[in-house]
């Protein structure tokens, strides 16, 4: 990959949402002249209504012990990845450290969370199951009657401060992104390939990144028997004011909802699950599930003022995990599909598919998640 010609000519990145975005600074600030397209503004679609959870082992499925890997990778690179980025651009990302509590509210789901949680234990999970009253003790805003959780020590940060830092952090390495600038086609070339935009202008790059989320795929001329298997799936998140007095510490999961008390006051309740293509609107069963979930499990919440409502398009994958690496379209890379873990799984992504577009060198953390997974089956998502 490094074998292009013209390392003077930027690399093009298609997407400005978390993984876009991270890329194109990583590069950027390493050197590589970088040019982003967004088809709406940076950041603003799943990115900006996504919960900032950074939280591997909260999040554990069972069957995915590849992926939990490459999470708990990329939590333990947030640190420095904060760092980094608030010394480059002055922007506090609201990074937290309280950690998450998976609470059962009733007998019923305590037997679910158990099953979890010794998987959790199998995998060697850091993770402590407190009882009810132990849990109220840390977090007392939890509903008195709830019957037990488990505490893991993760982190999360603000995913709209991330924007904003990484949109000022390309800027200052004199990246550019230009806005409202939807690609329509790529066309392929080893050395030099080439994207062309809705205004049919072709522009010239030494490399491509599809960092485009759910619409990875409708971009035209990659290669029919590789294309991303992407999909949108619907989630839908209410902003809640947290006042001063409401001060949740823990980012709280429950069986239908999950709250996380942002350091600038907004209080998010999420999400749900849709398969509803690209139907983005705002449903009476999608707050009643949300809110009934999150109230059985604070009720304290009932009392707040609703901000926002949103909906986010996560990018799903047939397996859940993301395509990281060569695409098999020549001169396309492909970083895209990380529906549940955008965020978190934004600094190993940056990282390693911005080596391996300088060096030409993957790494054993993208091994398991190259797009080649997919392609001796059928093209569907
Ligand atoms: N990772 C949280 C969500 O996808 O809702």
């Amino acid at each position: 990959m490094s074998s292009s010609s013209d390392t003077d000519a930027p690399v093009l990145i298609i997407g400005a949402g978390t993984i876009g975005l991270s890329i194109g600074w990583e590069l950027a600030r390493s050197g590589t002249p970088v040019r982003i397209f967004e088809r709406d503004e940076p950041g603003r679609a799943a990115t900006w209504k996504a919960g900032g959870m950074l939280t591997p082992d909260a999040e554990l499925q069972f069957e995915e012990p590849e992926l939990y890997q490459l999470n708990h990778e990329s939590l333990r690179r947030w640190p420095s990845f904060v760092e980094t980025l608030e010394a480059d651009t002055g922007i506090d990302l609201g990074f937290r450290t309280e950690g998450t509590l998976t609470v059962a509210p009733d007998e019923d789901s305590a037997a679910a969370m158990e099953r979890v949680y010794r998987f959790q234990k199998e995998v060697g999970a850091d993770v402590e199951r407190l009882t009810g009253a132990e849990a109220r003790d840390r977090e007392p805003f939890l509903a008195p009657h709830v019957a037990g959780a488990v505490y893991t020590d993760d982190a999360q940060v603000n995913n709209r401060a991330l924007v904003r830092a990484l949109v000022n952090g390309i800027q200052k390495y004199e990246g550019t992104i230009h806005s409202s600038a939807p690609v329509k086609a790529v066309a392929p070339d080893a050395t030099s390939p080439a994207i062309i935009t809705n205004t049919g202008e072709r522009i010239e790059g030494q490399q491509i990144v599809v960092a485009a989320g759910a619409w990875s795929r409708q971009i035209e001329g990659l290669d029919e028997a590789v294309l991303p298997p992407v999909r949108p799936v619907k989630g839908q998140i209410i902003e809640l004011v947290s006042r001063p007095t409401f001060d949740l510490r823990h980012v709280i999961r429950g069986p239908d909802a999950y709250l996380v008390p942002k350091a600038d006051d907004r209080l998010l309740v999420g999400a749900t699950s849709e398969e509803k293509g690209f139907k983005k609107d705002v449903t009476a069963d999608g707050l009643y599930t949300l809110l009934e979930g999150a109230l059985e499990l604070v009720p304290g919440i009932r009392e707040l003022s609703i901000q926002n409502l949103g909906v986010g398009l996560r990018p799903g994958t047939r397996d859940n995990a993301p395509l990281l690496g060569p695409s098999g379209t020549p001169g396309v890379t492909y970083a895209t599909g990380h529906y549940r873990h955008g965020i978190l799984l934004t600094p190993v992504t940056a990282q390693e598919i911005a080596k391996l577009v300088q060096t030409g060198t993957s790494s054993e953390w993208l091994e398991p998640f190259l797009p080649s997974r997919f392609a001796d089956r059928t093209p569907t998502v």
